[in-house]
């Protein structure tokens, strides 16, 4: 057979209908409201198919059945025993080699087959539609075997008549579908690479005259116009109804081919996020209803800001793929709609469909739960500067203009009349030229109220230069106009951002598509980026990179085992650059999840000045007050409930309210003052007593002072040729003259220590470690070896000191000089002083502190520190000041790749305990971190996969005097110097008291 229309990437659909609005009709107006599956009209062909996998399209020789059954939508790489291609993750260099428009002859195949039986009647009486919602990458469609029709572009939906083809009874349908196909090139998304048939197949039997396509226009007023353009198939009446919030106008209208339906309603509720009023259109031809519903809301720019319905809205965004640890891209409805309730109970308010249109019922759930969504045209062409080193290539070349304005026309057509949708964008990170231009020219002809966002346009500025002078993209000034309406970047630092607005040159408002890239442990920086959204009204706001981490869940001796690039065959992978997520592959909420919930959090409490207790009530929100928000306060102080209560005020959109918290405080002692805002009302997803965000405020005390009271006993010193020994009531504290290291502390017998404490500045990286990673591994920080070159020991009145110059490093080179003095205290407890100079060049160290390794009872943990959430110095938001308990296993955050994890910044004091005895550590100056793990930091630094750890039967517990800051590194900026640790003099001192 031949196969040749994928081979040419200016074939756009063969043998398909005209792009039109998404919608199902149905039987009545009663029922038009329900989902598709209900309607007599729509007949679901997903489910059950016979398929054939071909390793090459060149091998499918005929199109007949095969055994093989599958069950559609899939992806046929996610079958992973069936011996097929396997998911290839790849972020920018294409799947194949790069040379446009060839593609690899070795194309693997996926034909699919299924019978469907059709009656006389609707034979006779009606007209039949396949419709596929999304193929990756394009399909050949046969029906008895005769060719139908070709569709490409992989999230779109396409519509073929079949009527012709097909006989009363048993009939075939046969799909091939390709791998890639030469528009391949313009679909290089940063994804994991799958094909097949991945969203719904079915049939629509029409009317034979029926409406083939509508756009809801109005323009609001007191008198607000409504016009919706119809189009038919030939010429009929088209009933109207537009009903809600009290309001009921009705018609009707002779419609030939196109036409108009108007009226005028009076001022109708508007649609926002947090108010997503909707009307109910039902129109009606024929036997058909459509249900249609109506959001009213106006979007303007004026002198840079962006105003939803007249407010300089915030968009709180987020960055979603269709993806599914199991089901690939082949995503659930239910699935798309649990991803919609989290984030509307993380207080997010928007979402990019990154990089390509979802599924025609997401933007349903989008419109009624309220959200607005940025809607993406499928387009990426990411990789192509491999071919000949520009970027532009296919983005300025007219002969792919076709391609690209088709693109846009079936995400326009598609998705016309969602009130939800507030941007077009012509797609992602796909250089930038004339076919941009002309897609924008498209969607402005067709639609002049949402805004136009391409990114690409002025990506130069974050990918290549951090000071916007030198923004020099082609042809900018004339250009951005035509292509553009938000200065939309990806990835600039927050100092880049205000500066930006600041420079009156720029004339659009300012946008981030994408910041804050959630991979891994972090991100670290959204509350550096929201001080600067929330101060100026240009920045419209972002969408965090991404919602979920993309993974291919696999068994592993019984434990789930997250794949990704490089995992599940041999070939070209980007590794885990794609668990990205906010949420794990499972949708479990990341610590960076929360942390953006508290910065995005719809009210929040200031403090007015710091002698006063006097705090001010902010509501963010634009349209709704806070009737539906309870305020819940209590004082604590070293972790202890003084009074609580809740605080009642209602401030209106956008206003505040000062109040005052009466309570004695002590200036000896330190408070938490806690406020935390709880729904008080049940949602769809979320119940009542859902908790929305929180504010703390610490006030110092004089007073810090954790240290048990303790009889005085006396420290007796016996030094040996390798060791000083010294020995107080049941404990024994033995240091080692060579290395300077607390070799063993003994308990009245019992050994405490199961390795030697060293002092340790690694970490495992994190993923947004993996630049300045590179000058940790240099400096030798993962393999540094502490050595003593003089000790001392003396008996003083307080105890003994035993006093030790250290050296750390890689070899012979030391990078830091360090004394090192240990007290044991006439109480028996152990103080360890540091002082340290680094001498060596470095940006940021990791961390700096003891590493104690305890056995593995020690495994209950008390702390009073930043929790429960693992906390950093910049990632801290969704922790609060308190005391906590937990376990090592419990405190450890299953990052897929392993790395560091768990910290807990701002800690007065730490225990661990094993039921029976309790290590504690305490500084008596100033707050640190710690964290617990059951596993060293080689594995956590080296390990793959999660499920790889090995138990080493101890504890690990890392007290240090910093731990470097988080950030978002992994693709965003570097992490601001005041989060680094990057002092060269570090002075810090521990208190171990064993109980
Ligand atoms: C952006 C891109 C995204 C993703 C991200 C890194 O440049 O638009 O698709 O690749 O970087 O995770
Ligand atoms: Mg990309």
């Amino acid at each position: 057979m031949d196969f040749n229309y994928h081979l040419d990437f200016a074939t756009n659909n063969i043998g398909c209908e005209k792009q039109r609005a998404y919608f199902v009709p149905f039987e009545s107006k009663d029922t038009s409201r329900n989902k598709r599956e209900v309607s007599a009209y729509f007949s679901l062909l997903s489910g059950e198919w016979n398929f054939k996998y071909y390793k090459s399209i060149s091998d499918v020789s005929d199109i007949l059945l095969s055994d093989e059954k599958v069950i559609l939508p899939h992806n046929w790489q996610m079958e992973l025993d069936k011996g097929r291609d396997v998911p290839q993750y790849t972020n920018i260099k294409y799947p194949f080699p790069c040379v446009p428009p060839e593609i690899p002859t070795e194309n693997p195949c996926g034909v699919y087959n299924k019978t469907i039986s059709v009656s006389k009647n609707d034979i006779e009486e009606k007209d039949i539609y396949l419709i596929f919602e999304g193929v990756d990458s394009c399909a050949y469609i046969y029906v008895n075997g005769t060719f139908a029709a070709y569709r490409v572009t992989s999230h779109a939906t396409s519509e073929t008549n079949i009527s012709k083809l097909l006989n009363e009874g048993e009939n075939q349908i046969t799909v091939v579908v390709p791998k890639w196909c030469a528009q391949s090139y313009l679909e290089d998304q940063d994804k994991i690479r799958l094909s097949g048939i991945f969203r719904d197949v079915y049939l629509l039997k029409r009317e034979k005259i029926c409406i083939k396509d509508f756009f809801v226009n109005y323009k609001i007023a007191d008198k607000t116009k409504v016009c919706v353009y119809v189009e038919l198939n030939g010429e009929a009446k088209v009933n109207y109804i537009l009903e809600g919030h009290s309001q009921f106008y009705k018609g009707s209208v002779e419609i030939a081919q196109n036409g108009k339906i108007e009226f005028e309603i009076d001022t109708p509720k508007l649609w926002s996020d947090e108010e997503p009023n909707l009307y109910s259109l039902y129109l009606n031809c024929g036997n058909e209803w459509i249900f249609v519903p109506v959001g009213f809301r106006t979007i303007e720019i004026k002198n840079r800001v962006v105003y939803i319905n007249g407010q300089s809205v915030k968009i709180k965004g987020v960055n979603r793929h269709d993806s599914h640890p199991t089901k690939g891209y082949a995503v659930s409805y239910e699935d798309m709609l649990n991803d919609l309730y989290i984030m509307k109970a993380n207080n997010i308010n928007a979402v990019r469909t990154s990089h390509y249109p979802n599924d025609p019922r997401f933007y349903y759930e989008c419109d009624r739960l309220g959200l607005y969504v940025v809607d993406e045209a499928d387009i990426e062409t990411h990789g192509i500067g491999a071919f000949n080193g520009d970027m532009d290539y296919l983005s300025d070349h007219p002969d792919w203009q076709s391609a690209y304005v088709d693109r846009a026309e079936k995400l326009l057509e598609r998705d016309k009349n969602h009130p939800s949708i507030i941007m077009w964008s012509l797609g992602n990170e796909a250089g930038f030229g004339s076919n941009h231009v002309a897609m924008a020219q498209f969607l402005k002809s067709r639609d002049n109220e949402r805004i136009i966002h391409y990114e690409g346009v002025n990506c130069c500025a974050s990918r290549f230069d951090e000071t916007y002078e030198n923004i020099t993209r082609k042809g900018r000034d004339t250009i951005y106009p035509k292509t553009t309406e938000v200065e939309s970047m990806m990835y600039p630092s927050p100092e880049f951002c205000e500066e930006y607005i600041l420079n009156k040159n720029y004339k659009y408002p300012f946008f981030l598509c994408e910041y804050c890239h959630a991979m891994g442990n972090g991100p670290g920086d959204l509350k550096q980026y929201w001080d600067i959204i929330y101060k100026y009204d240009e920045f419209f706001g972002g969408c965090v990179w991404e919602f979920c981490d993309h993974s291919v869940t696999t068994i592993v001796d019984g434990k789930i085992r997250e794949n990704y690039g490089g995992d599940l065959g041999n070939h070209y992978n980007d590794g885990n650059f794609c668990q990205d997520g906010l949420v794990y592959p499972n949708r479990k909420p990341h610590t960076g999840m929360l942390e953006l919930k508290e910065i995005i959090c719809p009210v929040t409490v200031t403090k007015t000045n710091k002698e006063k207790l006097e705090f001010v009530y902010k509501n963010r929100r634009y349209f709704k007050d806070t009737s539906d928000i309870a305020v819940k306060y209590s004082v604590k102080s070293n972790g202890k409930l003084l009074s609580s209560g809740e605080i009642d005020i209602i401030v209106g959109p956008q206003c505040e309210e000062v109040f005052n918290v009466e309570k004695d405080f002590d200036s000896k002692y330190s408070y938490e003052i806690d406020f935390e805002y709880i729904s008080n009302i049940d949602t769809e997803w979320a119940s009542k007593g859902s908790y929305l965000g929180h504010n703390q405020f610490v006030i110092d005390g004089e007073k810090y002072d954790f240290i048990c009271p303790k009889t005085a006993y006396e420290a007796i010193l016996e030094p040996s040729d390798s060791t000083y020994a010294i020995k107080v009531a049941n404990k024994t504290y033995i240091i080692d003259k060579a290395t300077a290291k607390l070799q063993k502390i003994d308990l009245s017998g019992r050994e405490i220590l199961t390795v030697p404490t060293t002092l340790n500045l690694w970490r495992a990286p994190t993923d947004n470690d993996r630049n300045i990673k590179n000058e940790w591994y240099e400096l030798g920080l993962d393999r540094l070896v502490q050595t003593c070159s003089g000790i001392t020991a003396d008996e003083t009145e307080n105890g003994v000191v035993v006093t030790a110059n250290v050296s750390l490093g890689k070899d012979s080179n030391s990078i830091c000089d360090a004394v090192i003095k240990y007290t044991v205290l006439n109480s028996g407890d152990l103080k360890v002083d540091v002082i340290a100079d680094m001498n060596c060049e470095f940006k940021m160290l990791p961390r700096f502190g003891l590493q104690f390794v305890l056995d593995e009872q020690f495994e209950n943990i008390e702390y009073y520190g930043y929790g429960p959430y693992e906390s950093y110095e910049d990632k801290c938001l969704a922790s609060r000041l308190d005391v906590f308990k937990t376990t090592v296993d419990e405190n450890f955050e299953p990052y897929e790749k392993p790395q560091e994890n768990g910290a807990h910044y701002g800690t007065k004091y730490v225990t661990l305990s094993d039921g029976e005895t309790t290590f504690k550590v305490v500084s008596d100056n100033k707050y640190f971190s710690f964290n617990a793990s059951k596993y060293s930091l080689k594995q956590l630094t080296e390990a793959r996969h999660n499920d790889m750890l090995l138990n080493e039967n101890v504890t690990y517990l890392y007290v240090d005097y910093r731990n470097s800051a988080i950030g978002s590194n992994s693709c965003g900026p570097e992490l601001n110097d005041m989060f680094k640790i990057n002092e060269k003099h570090i002075e810090c001192s521990f208190l171990i008291e064993i109980m």
